[in-house]
């Protein structure tokens, strides 16, 4: 179990871009790094495309006025002058811009905290994994719900071949939220509807990649040999991105995968929902009731298995925070990911090869993947929604 003892041997100078006062995820950034009060300090920020509002916000928050700064560059510049200057840099912004704020922040030595979807194509992403392998520094990737301890239940279940052989992988993320049109649409609707902004994707992006990258961490011996994507914009003013898509999978061990990603299921409100099927036994779990893993063995009662409970596997049990009876969430998650990536830096700065070598944290190559995963999808879809070679 996790209690905030100190992990690594200093809190590491943190810092933000985006994520402010109008910022949708910037708080779920905040919940996970300063949490335990013994991996990151919050000492600097570009919070806002607003320099104003952004000021007034991290003032707001306790960072102090001459360390908002009105933009990354500043920033960047600013902090380097300082002995104490900020060592690992968050990016909260729209997709658009993380490439070339995580680029400059790598080029001035700093580490990097990115939003996903990380970038736009595969090659940026190459090019990023080069740039952070010279120059020695961490890239890190914040896939929210993939900290929580139940999901690695499910995953070391897995491993010890507690479910048999894989055979159905079934994933959703859905809600309804882009219903309607996008007349009068907020600042976050209208850049993730936009390819400019966006990217080469909406849904696929914004929610699927939360999806492929969970569903890496429960399987990360399958490997995804073909897929068949269907994407549609039923507000049409969104194509050519979707705001709805559905994806087919085939793995490498015969395995068959559907994912159904959505903004416009209308009234749902459950969200994320994942079930691994194998040849003997299934898992389910669902945001909406993230303390509870359902197990069925084929043949017998169906469990409730609740997070915290000494029969849990030992890896959900030492990432688990608040213990069993209590509820476990979102904001745990993000805490458990933020963690394991300062880790990952500080056995960076330490040169310690052989801790990262054994130590599992959402990298850049879990990045990576998941843009690597759009872009079949996009190439399926785009030629008719057909079957294509993994690439
Ligand atoms: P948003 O539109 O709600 O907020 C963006 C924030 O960035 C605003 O505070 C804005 O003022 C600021 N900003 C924009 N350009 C900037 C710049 N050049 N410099 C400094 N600040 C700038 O967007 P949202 O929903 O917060 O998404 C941001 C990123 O986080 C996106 O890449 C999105 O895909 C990702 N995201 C991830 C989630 C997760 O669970 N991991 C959840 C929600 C979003």
């Amino acid at each position: 179990m996790l209690n905030g003892e100190k992990l690594i041997r200093r809190p590491l100078r943190w810092g933000m871009v985006g994520g402010g006062r109008t910022g949708q995820v910037g708080y779920k950034h905040r919940t996970g790094a300063l949490r335990d009060n013994t991996a990151y300090r919050l000492v600097c920020g570009a919070f806002d495309i607003d320099p104003a509002r952004g000021k007034d916000f991290g003032v707001n928050i306790g960072v102090d006025a001459d360390r908002c700064y009105a933009d990354y560059k500043t920033l960047i510049a600013g902090e380097a002058k300082r002995a104490d200057g900020v060592e690992v840099v968050t990016v909260a912004t729209p997709n658009f811009t993380h490439y070339e704020i995580t680029r400059a922040c790598l080029e001035a030595g700093l580490h990097v905290i990115c939003e996903k979807p990380l970038f736009f194509t595969v090659k940026e992403c190459r090019e990023i994994e080069e740039l952070a392998a010279r120059k020695g520094l961490v890239v890190g990737v914040t896939y929210g719900f993939t900290g929580h301890p139940l999901v690695h239940q499910m995953a070391a279940m897995v491993k010890k071949g507690i479910l048999g052989d894989i055979r159905i992988v079934d994933l959703e993320y859905t809600h309804g939220f882009n219903s309607g049109d996008d007349v009068g649409a907020s600042e976050a609707v209208k850049w993730r509807t936009n390819p400019k902004t966006a990217g080469p994707t909406f849904v696929l992006g914004d929610i699927g990649t939360h999806l492929y990258y969970l569903s890496e961490i429960v399987l990360p011996h399958l490997k995804i040999e073909k897929l068949l994507c269907d994407r549609n914009a039923f507000i049409s003013t969104r194509a050519p991105l979707e705001d709805h898509a559905t994806v087919l999978m085939h793995y490498d061990n015969g395995a068959r995968g559907r994912l159904w990603v959505s903004s416009v299921d209308a009234g749902n409100m459950g969200s994320q929902r994942y079930r691994f099927v194998g040849s003997k036994a299934s898992v389910s779990w669902s945001d909406a009731h993230p303390d509870q893993l359902i197990y069925e063995i084929q043949g017998e009662p169906p469990q409730i298995l609740h997070h915290g409970m000494p029969y849990l596997e030992k890896e959900s049990l030492a990432c688990d925070r608040m213990g069993a009876l209590h509820t476990e969430g979102l904001g745990d998650s993000w805490s458990n990911i933020y963690l394991w990536i300062a880790e990952a830096i500080d056995a960076r700065n330490r040169g310690d090869e052989a801790f990262l070598k054994t130590h599992h944290y959402p990298g850049i190559a879990a990045g990576t993947e998941g843009v690597r995963w759009l872009e079949n999808c996009v190439r399926s879809a785009d030629a008719g929604s057909v079957w294509v070679d993994f690439q």
